[in-house]
């Protein structure tokens, strides 16, 4: 089968390889995997800046779907035809993670998407939404499931509620249309006017442009009438923290998500004192909430905001993209 490898750290390294066709074991599915989808940290993977995987070569991309070809012995929730996605964290069922749950993750520890074939464990992957194609579908794993997380299980977003979201990269986008399904107020900050307008269609009910109003976390707090927002989504760190404390509703949520801005947090502790936010670190998700969120995405018929679609041997060109930012919502590799 065709496939792409990391053997040593850089972009230049993801290199198209041919593999042998894998078999599935007892418990195990055969999935053709259809498309792959990119996030920052599988960027920072193949650049040797993020947990960078001890052991090399090893197939990149968190995030993909495709369609169940074979079954192994004493599979009973799959069958061939199943239109499926490979999980984040394989081993992290429900709950915390109080063990070595997250010991394993999809195109760190273990080999990813960037490839035709995978086997997987049947309790390795969900089902897909029925409406979405596998290029949908291979959107939600990591940026779709860290939203939910942040968004409903954490946070426990009620209608009404404010949400303020920050950019418009992948997780800020899903933040947004889970937000409105929800039926909670989402206001949305970027650092371009043009991704404001898009992030309008997507239905945020409140924008502001983060590079012109540099006191944006006060900005949001006026539009909730100066009362604070319920949440905030944070994935900017270091540079964006402040400003979401100035937003904050006293007892209202900030999960962690990202540090796009700054990874070393300076803040103030009477900021936590005085707003008695909750703060929340989020590690993508379990089992349990992806199929949660998939079976919210199946009822709202939701579609998430594909920036551009790459060929297979374009792969390396669309791990770079994700770090030029210029994307709202999604980048592509259909396989
Ligand atoms: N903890 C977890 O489980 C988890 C899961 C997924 C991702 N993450 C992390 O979350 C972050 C976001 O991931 P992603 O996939 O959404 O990234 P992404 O798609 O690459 O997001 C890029 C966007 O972030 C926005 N941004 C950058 N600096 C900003 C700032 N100072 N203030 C506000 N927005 C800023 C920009 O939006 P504009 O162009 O609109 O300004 C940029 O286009 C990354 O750090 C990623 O590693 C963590």
């Amino acid at each position: 089968m065709k496939a792409y490898e990391l053997a040593q750290f850089g972009i230049e390294h993801v290199q198209r390889v041919l593999m042998d066709d894998p078999t599935p074991g007892p418990g195990q599915v055969l999935v053709k995997l259809n498309a792959a989808s990119i996030n920052y940290r599988d960027y920072m993977i193949c650049m040797g800046q993020f947990a960078p995987p001890e052991d090399l070569p090893i197939v990149p991309l968190s995030d993909g779907a495709g369609e169940v070809v074979a079954v192994g012995d004493g599979v009973t929730g799959l069958g061939i035809g199943d239109h499926v996605s490979p999980l984040f964290f394989p081993r992290w069922m429900s709950g915390d993670a109080l063990g070595d749950e997250r010991a394993v993750s999809t195109g760190c520890e273990v080999d990813g998407c960037l490839r035709e074939y995978g086997v997987f464990d049947e309790q390795g992957v969900v089902k897909c939404a029925s409406h979405l194609t596998d290029e949908q579908a291979a959107c939600f794993p990591c940026a779709g499931l860290t939203a939910w997380n942040a968004l409903v299980t954490t946070s426990d977003v009620q209608p009404g509620d404010s949400v303020l979201v920050l950019g418009t990269g992948s997780v800020s986008i899903f933040t947004v249309q889970f937000a409105k399904a929800l039926g909670a107020r989402v206001i949305v900050t970027s650092s371009s006017d043009e991704k404001l307008k898009r992030a309008k269609t997507l239905g945020a009910d409140d924008v502001i442009n983060y590079r012109d109003t540099s006191e944006w976390g006060l900005a949001a707090k006026e539009l909730t009438a100066g009362r604070g927002v319920d949440v905030v989504v944070e994935v900017g760190g270091t540079s964006t923290l402040g400003q979401s404390f100035k937003a904050i509703r006293r007892g209202g949520h900030i999960p962690i998500i990202g540090a796009l801005a700054g990874e070393k947090m300076d803040m103030l502790v009477y900021d936590l004192i005085g707003t008695n936010a909750h703060v929340h670190g989020i590690s993508v998700g379990n089992r349990h909430d992806c199929q949660a969120m998939m079976d919210f995405v199946d009822q709202h018929g939701i579609t998430p905001v594909i920036d551009q679609t790459y060929g297979f041997d374009e792969a390396a060109d669309a791990i770079r993209a994700i770090d030029k930012g210029a994307h709202v919502g999604k980048l592509i590799i259909t396989i």
